[in-house]
């Protein structure tokens, strides 16, 4: 994806997310100077195997396996720093010296103790199935004008005398919610005291060192958390998160102009899954699901829930191509489906009796489509060691080019395993 004219570059999930974008970032990142994630915060796990050794991040960029990568956390993550410092430690245990790389913004907003709360609490009222991290509370904050920032948090006196006010509003909340927790002021304001001292040191205006990367001729990759049917314009309303997933949220949620953006890789996975609640049109029932899960291993990097499995399915993706301008496609697990007779590929919908080929606004009518699948054959043959496109059985490049074909975009990356090499450039 990056060349001479091509030197900022987004990735996002192009589905429900889970579709294997820690690895694409990881494979990216190899290229990369800078590595910027741009929203969302610990509701996100991405999944990168390095050799026999395994990562799970929910926070920092996936790129921070790369030893010569800068990692920016940007203004449009909320960033819980609890779980924040876990990660940084855990990283550290397992030898990646982060040390003098690693930025995050100070215009960021924090994920506090009461946010958790009230994000459990709401689920009780509105089951959207959240991850429970906080997240959507959080953003609510930011946009009503009263969350906490990094730089807040920077200034303990600061913070100190805006968390009196916040955790009472989050108390009488909790109560009208009808939920019997409350939050601690005590265990805020140590918490404001234990980690404002480590945020300090990695707060910074990361906006204006993306831009001077990219005036200097490095290159930036952006790194998306979940998906684009998650994104809270544009997905599956309500049964969204409460960030801009697509790409256009990258401009934003890393605090440089839409024009710096060069190419936008959308990740999908050969088959779709989907994890809490909400219309998935080309979910499997019964024992295809199953096995789609366990050769999958389709069970959630942050929640460990099992994630609803189904066919591909090309009217999410199209649209997916379009509300991103997707400049290509990285197709993963495609791996997944080598034990398959048959692969049916949802196409398109019909909705009471008509044609659809989109994905439509109401989500009561999305619950109603019935997919339009066409079945293509099977390979019956391992992928996992193929490097090129021609190592494919034909049928496996057959069902690429379909998929690419339905999507309108073309196929730059096939990922083949977990492992780093395990992956064909197109
Ligand atoms: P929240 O982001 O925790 O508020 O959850 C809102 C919805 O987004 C729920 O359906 C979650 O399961 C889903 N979600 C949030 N993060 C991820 C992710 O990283 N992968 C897949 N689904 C996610």
């Amino acid at each position: 994806m990056f060349d001479r004219k091509h030197s900022c570059v987004v990735v996002v999930g192009a589905q429900w997310g889970d579709e294997g974008k820690g690895k694409l970032v990881d494979v990216l990142a190899e290229q990369a100077d800078v590595v910027v994630r741009y929203q969302g915060g610990a509701n996100a796990g991405h999944t990168v195997v390095v050799g026999d050794r395994q990562f799970v991040l929910h926070q920092i960029p996936s790129g921070i396996l790369h030893a010569g990568a800068i990692c920016v956390v940007g203004n449009g993550v909320v960033l819980d720093p609890e779980t924040f410092f876990a990660e940084l430690d855990e990283l550290g245990g397992q030898g990646i010296d982060v040390a003098g790389r690693l930025f995050i913004s100070d215009r960021a907003h924090v994920v506090l103790p009461y946010h958790k709360l009230l994000d459990q609490a709401s689920e009780k009222h509105q089951q959207i199935g959240t991850t429970g991290r906080g997240i959507g509370p959080t953003y609510e904050d930011k946009i009503g004008r009263r969350g906490v920032r990094v730089a807040d948090l920077c200034r303990a006196e600061t913070a100190r005398a805006m968390l009196a006010e916040r955790v009472e509003r989050a108390n009488a909340l909790l109560q009208l919610l009808g939920s019997a927790q409350r939050a601690s002021l005590e265990e805020h304001l140590e918490l404001v005291e234990r980690l404002s001292v480590r945020l300090r040191p990695l707060a910074t205006d990361t906006g204006r060192l993306v831009f001077r990367a990219l005036r200097d001729g490095r290159r930036v990759l952006m790194e998306g958390a979940q998906g684009a049917l998650l994104d809270v314009d544009h997905g599956t309303y309500p049964f969204v998160t409460s960030s801009n997933t697509t790409a256009g949220g990258a401009a934003i949620g890393a605090g440089i102009g839409p024009t710096e953006i060069d190419g936008v890789l959308g990740v999908v996975k050969a088959y779709t899954t989907r994890v809490g609640n909400g219309p998935l049109p080309t979910e499997a029932k019964g024992e295809v699901e199953s096995r789609l899960r366990d050769l999958g291993g389709e069970f959630g990097a942050t929640t460990g829930r099992p994630r609803r499995c189904g066919w591909f399915d090309a009217t999410v993706v199209r649209y997916s191509v379009r509300v991103n301008g997707l400049t290509g496609l990285a197709v993963t697990k495609l791996d997944v489906l080598d034990s398959f007779d048959e692969i049916p590929v949802g196409v398109s919908y019909r909705l009471d009796g008509e044609e659809c080929d989109d994905v439509p606004s109401d989500v009561e009518l999305l619950e109603r489509v019935e997919p339009v699948y066409e079945t293509l054959p099977g390979w019956g043959k391992s992928t996992t060691s193929a490097r090129r496109l021609a190592d494919l059985p034909p049928q496996a490049r057959a069902y690429l080019d379909r998929l690419q074909d339905l999507a309108g975009a073309p196929i730059r990356y096939v990922s083949v395993g977990t492992r780093r090499d395990q992956i064909i450039e197109v």
